[in-house]
């Protein structure tokens, strides 16, 4: 249990004690003294009033004496069983009073009589009114309890309702964290999120770079937290103003802090992204860079020494024939040379793209590639006529020219078809060849696939590939035009 949690159970023990209290004291509370003081008065008024009419009336079958259970009733209803009674004997003594007053004599069997009907009367009442007034108080005390958890639970039902919201924009958080890629969407959505978990107006990140710093306003109430990812602080996040004009408490600042672990999570997430992106192109750039270097040295420079070891040579006989053979070897040799450094070239710059166009140019970069690795290309490329960018164009060219030259190194494919379709509002590229096809999900030492892939991605495009073990191959690249 969090500290929140526990002081806020705290609180709610004290809350119920209080009200506990209360409704304990207010049962024992002692019913009104003017009420009693009046019911003591009324009594002995009535009292008085029923001695003073025996007197004065003449009554020869003592039937005003009945009278007295009037005032003995009354004092048992409001005193209890032990008034009742003590008023019966009062009764009974004025009865007595009364015949001395009088010189009547009255029976043994008179006085028990009277003497009985009064006791009886203020014992049965009293004690009757004691129950009565007993039953009440246990049902107010009832009421009072049943109304306390009717409070308690409206309560409770608001605080579950409360964690169920928080639990919900949590869930979107993660969601978030788990299922965008993009660093500015997904801190958004952590931002508008987190705000409704704090009930703050507002929600800042603060980065040291000044990514996204900003000042936290004077005179605002704010609750800073620090953005902390595998204990390395990232930066801070700021909760300003309390929609309901609170100061922030504890509990506001360990949600917030669940909520800043996400936001740094986030941010190292898509920073490595990043950074993995950039290390894979560089480490693209290298490889493609030791490949040129491979091929200038081992073809081209090689070429050219056996051209001018053929040259020397024939020049060391000074036979015309035998210099005239030599000048032709070298020729043949300096002709390949220049065809395989014309490749190079056209593959570092496709000067082809300004000379010919983008059609032409992958045409006859289609054309080459095929007769280099001995398949045969089919083609269908359709351009609505519209202007492309000049990136995407690149890209097209690269995309085609990577995917063929995957489909002449690993496919062993007879057949390759090449279509390329320019829509209003995006340009499809498709290669497919009928090779011996790979598991795209197996680990792969190279570059080409990811290049594909990032250049696509780079235009806000996207490349997908099938293939499995005993082919086909196909990747698509999807790449949008501005409209
Ligand atoms: N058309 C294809 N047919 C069969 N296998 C393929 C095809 N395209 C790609 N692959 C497989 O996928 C792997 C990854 O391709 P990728 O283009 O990324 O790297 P690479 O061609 O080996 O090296 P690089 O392109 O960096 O020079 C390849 O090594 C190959 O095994
Ligand atoms: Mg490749």
């Amino acid at each position: 249990m969090g500290t929140a949690t526990r002081a806020r159970a705290l609180a709610f023990e004290a809350a119920e004690h209080r009200a506990l209290e209360s409704v304990r004291s207010s049962t024992a509370q002692r019913p009104s003294q003017a009420r009693r003081l009046a019911v003591l008065a009324a009594a002995a008024a009535l009292f008085a009033v029923t001695f003073a009419a025996r007197l004065a009336i003449k009554d020869p079958d003592a039937l005003i004496a009945n009278f007295y259970v009037v005032p003995i009733a009354l004092l048992a209803i409001e005193f209890g069983a032990r008034a009742g009674v003590l008023a019966a004997a009062l009764a009974l003594g004025l009865v007595f009073a009364w015949s001395a007053l009088q010189t009547i004599h009255v029976s043994a069997l008179g006085y028990a009589a009277r003497g009985a009907a009064l006791l009886v009367t203020g014992a049965v009442v009293g004690r009757f009114s004691e129950r009565l007034r007993g039953d009440i108080a246990a049902r107010k005390h009832v009421q009072r309890h049943l109304s306390l958890y009717a409070d308690q639970l409206g309560g409770a039902n608001q605080h579950l309702a409360q964690s169920v919201e928080r639990l919900e924009a949590f869930a979107e958080i993660a969601r978030a964290v788990g299922g965008e890629t993009d660093l500015e969407r997904v801190l958004s959505l952590i931002l508008e999120h987190g705000r409704e978990i704090v009930a703050a107006r507002s929600l800042r990140v603060c980065l040291p770079e000044g990514e996204q710093l900003a000042a936290v306003p004077d005179g605002g109430r704010a609750l800073v937290v620090p953005l902390v990812f595998r204990g390395e602080t990232l930066g801070v996040l700021a909760a300003i103003d309390r929609e309901d004009g609170r100061a922030f408490d504890e509990e506001d600042e360990q949600l917030l802090l669940s909520v800043a672990a996400s936001a740094a999570t986030a941010i190292a997430t898509a920073r490595s992204v990043a950074a993995e992106r950039l290390r894979l192109s560089i480490d693209a750039a290298e490889q493609a860079r030791a490949r040129w270097a491979r091929e200038l040295h081992d073809q081209t420079l090689q070429g050219l020494a056996g051209a001018r070891m053929v040259l020397s040579a024939g020049l060391a006989r000074e036979d015309p024939d035998a210099l005239r053979h030599a000048a032709e070897t070298a020729d043949a040799h300096i002709g390949v040379e220049m065809r395989s450094l014309r490749d190079l070239i056209t593959e570092l710059r496709p000067a082809a793209l300004d000379d010919l166009g983008l059609g032409p140019a992958i045409e006859s970069l289609a054309k080459r590639q095929a007769a280099a690795a001995g398949f045969t290309v089919d083609m269908d490329i359709q351009f609505g006529g519209g202007e492309r960018p000049r990136e995407v164009e690149d890209a097209i060219y690269r995309i085609v020219q990577e995917a063929l030259s995957n489909v002449a190194k690993h496919a062993g494919a007879e057949r390759a078809t090449l279509q390329v379709r320019q829509l209003a509002e995006r340009v499809e590229v498709t290669v497919q060849d009928d090779g011996r096809g790979f598991a795209p999900e197996g680990p792969s030492e190279g570059f080409g696939l990811i290049g594909m892939r990032e250049r696509a991605q780079l235009l806000g495009g996207q490349l997908s590939l099938t293939s499995a073990a005993g082919g086909p191959t196909r990747v698509t690249a999807v790449l949008p035009l501005p409209v």
